[in-house]
């Protein structure tokens, strides 16, 4: 069936435990979304400074990934996105804590959060599936919600950076080959240059902090209504934390090993092997469950997964 929403094609790809696990990180393992989850809270914790009083806010929480790892470490969190699948997984896996709550979204709009409720706000790996005029719908959302001096971190992909070009020249690719006489897949990846990014993020009211685009994302950190000295201290926490908010240049050039594997321009054998001389950088403790995945998916065309 062709998916014709947002919504429809979220919850086909959480039609089970194991697919919803792989829609957000490309495995099918608990331990491996865990793991993933683990790592992006903690860029998330570093962009955003996350602490205790904070509330927090996660726009596309799926299944709780991320929202998993970081729920313990603030006052509250609150998740929301479009598919009633995924936060139904959220909840099972988010089960034994109590400061947490979940939002169905119907439209692109946070219409059940308040004014100035929320402290600080972040939505990873959902912007790029979307159209922009729903991603700036979004964006201008966020802004009402989160109060003054509060801050978001958002990504996207990066249309501008050598490896997000290659990542999105098989976009035209796959359309070139497709049935052009149905609309196209409404959760496509999309792409922005940092400029564009910016630009949403700007209009809809925040100040720009930092924005990361050496990689295939752009990440950016952003305040609302900051004051001399908020901006200040925001513009030190940014900067003592480069490292550990923006991707690094092994993990982009992991990423785009992953898309040529993807497409059938490299081996997996040879990532794998590259990522096996890596020895324990955390990257390679990414990727490598990621790739074994992707294989054991492709083992009709890739052949057996290396025990
Ligand atoms: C790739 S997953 C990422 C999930 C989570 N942020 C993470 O990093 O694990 C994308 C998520 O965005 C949600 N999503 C996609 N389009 C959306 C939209 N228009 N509004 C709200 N959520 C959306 C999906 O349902 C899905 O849970």
């Amino acid at each position: 069936m062709e998916n014709k929403t947002y919504k429809d094609f979220w919850n086909s790809q959480a039609s089970s435990p194991e697919s919803a696990i792989s829609a957000v990180d490309g495995s099918q393992s608990e331990d491996v979304v865990q793991h993933t989850g683990r790592w992006s809270a903690e860029q998330v914790r570093a962009a955003l400074d996350i602490g205790p009083d904070d509330r927090v806010l996660e726009l596309g929480c799926g299944i709780g990934r991320i929202g998993r790892e970081l729920a313990p470490r603030c006052r509250s969190w609150t998740g929301v996105d479009i598919s009633e699948n995924m936060i139904a997984y959220a909840g099972q896996r988010m089960a034994g804590l109590d400061n947490v709550t979940f939002h169905q979204l119907q439209r692109s709009s946070l219409e059940m959060l308040e004014d100035d409720s929320i402290d600080k706000a972040y939505s990873i790996a959902v912007f790029c599936h979307m159209d922009k005029e729903d991603l700036y719908l979004y964006m201008q959302e966020l802004n009402r919600v989160v109060r003054p001096g509060g801050a978001i971190f958002v990504e996207t992909w990066n249309l501008a950076h050598p490896i997000g070009w290659r990542r999105w020249a098989y976009e035209p690719l796959v359309w070139s080959r497709a049935d052009q006489g149905q609309r196209k897949d409404v959760a496509r990846n999309q792409f922005c240059t940092a400029e564009e990014f910016e630009l949403y993020v700007s209009y809809a009211g925040f100040e720009p902090l930092a924005n990361f685009n050496e990689s295939q994302s752009v990440q950016i950190v952003a305040g609302k209504a900051l004051e001399p000295a908020q901006r200040a201290a925001w513009l030190s926490h940014i900067e003592k934390n480069r490292e550990a908010i923006a991707y690094s240049p092994l993990y982009a050039e992991l990423f785009a090993q992953s898309v040529d594997v993807l497409f059938g321009k490299l081996p997996p054998g040879d990532m794998l092997a590259y990522i096996d001389s890596l020895g324990d950088a955390e990257e390679a403790a990414l990727y490598r469950p990621y790739l074994l995945s992707l294989w054991s998916k492709n083992a009709n065309i890739w052949g057996p997964v290396p025990t």
